[in-house]
């Protein structure tokens, strides 16, 4: 039988395409300023970004003046990247590491003021997604944020196989895809799809891994879908997806 190929080599097959200095996938327009939006207050502060990829994010954090970025990807590509633009652009306040969100336990601190999680979890098992969920929990400060966005779990049962976002369920459903990895696709602006995978959950696991993980306040949770600004800055691409959810943004506090 063959092995599935590993998240490791699709990330590291794809790297340069994920490398990115402004908008150019579907979810740096329909994501990504939503995370930003959610984190609030970031001005000097310290941040940890697990699953950092190639870093977009964490330099959108920087431009909004963070003290600290720490990144940790499982992509030696993705964190090769990463460093080479935060070497061109001179961020010394940037340090990413190759590692594994499960086991990684290299902090240069033992806490942040907040963390994030971009589109990490759905690489994950609901057990894996826990583990890290509780390490998070254990790095925040009092009153820290951690914001995650995830696909929607709705999303590979309502779409067809199509551009410019899908995952493929085969015969799986929602309740017995548990577990089970769905590919998907997700394209950029200019035509260019890349590869993504999601270890599919329902909306329920987020919870109660969110509650294993200790983190006892309820959370914020945004259904994001195109918007109407999306669908007039370019409706060829934002189009087909109209009226769809295509992803989660939680955001869940630790207690003062
Ligand atoms: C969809 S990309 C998102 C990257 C980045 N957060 C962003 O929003 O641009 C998912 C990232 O998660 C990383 N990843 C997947 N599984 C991981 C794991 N177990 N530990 C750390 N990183 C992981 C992948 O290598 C990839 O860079």
């Amino acid at each position: 039988m063959n092995q599935p190929i590993s998240t490791e080599s699709i990330y590291n097959a794809q790297a340069t395409n994920w490398l990115r200095s402004e908008k150019i996938l579907l979810s740096d327009f329909t994501a990504r300023p939503r995370v930003l939006e959610a984190l609030g207050k970031i001005k000097d502060q310290d941040i940890l970004d697990f699953g950092c990829g190639e870093g977009y994010v964490s330099r959108m954090l920087i431009e909004a003046g963070v003290k600290s970025i720490f990144g940790v990807d499982s992509s030696a590509e993705m964190i090769a990247q990463a460093q080479s633009m935060a070497k061109e652009l001179k961020l010394s306040n940037a340090t990413y590491t190759v590692g594994n969100a499960v086991s990684f336990n290299q902090f240069p601190q033992t806490r942040f003021d907040k963390a994030i999680a971009v589109f990490l979890f759905n690489y994950l098992t609901i057990e894996e997604m826990t583990q890290v969920m509780s390490k998070v929990r254990s790095l925040l400060v009092a009153g820290g944020t951690f914001v995650f966005t995830v696909p929607h779990p709705c999303l590979p049962f309502m779409r067809e196989e199509s551009p410019p976002f899908y995952f493929e369920h085969g015969e799986k459903s929602y309740l017995d895809g548990i577990n089970k990895t769905f590919e998907g696709k997700i394209w950029r602006r200019d035509g260019v799809p890349v590869s993504v995978r999601c270890v599919h959950k329902t909306f329920a696991h987020y919870f109660e891994a969110l509650a294993k993980a200790g983190f006892n306040s309820l959370p914020e949770v945004k259904e994001l879908a195109v918007t109407d600004e999306h669908l007039a800055f370019d409706p060829e691409f934002f189009g087909p997806l109209k009226g769809y959810p295509l992803h989660v943004l939680f955001k869940v506090k630790v207690n003062d």
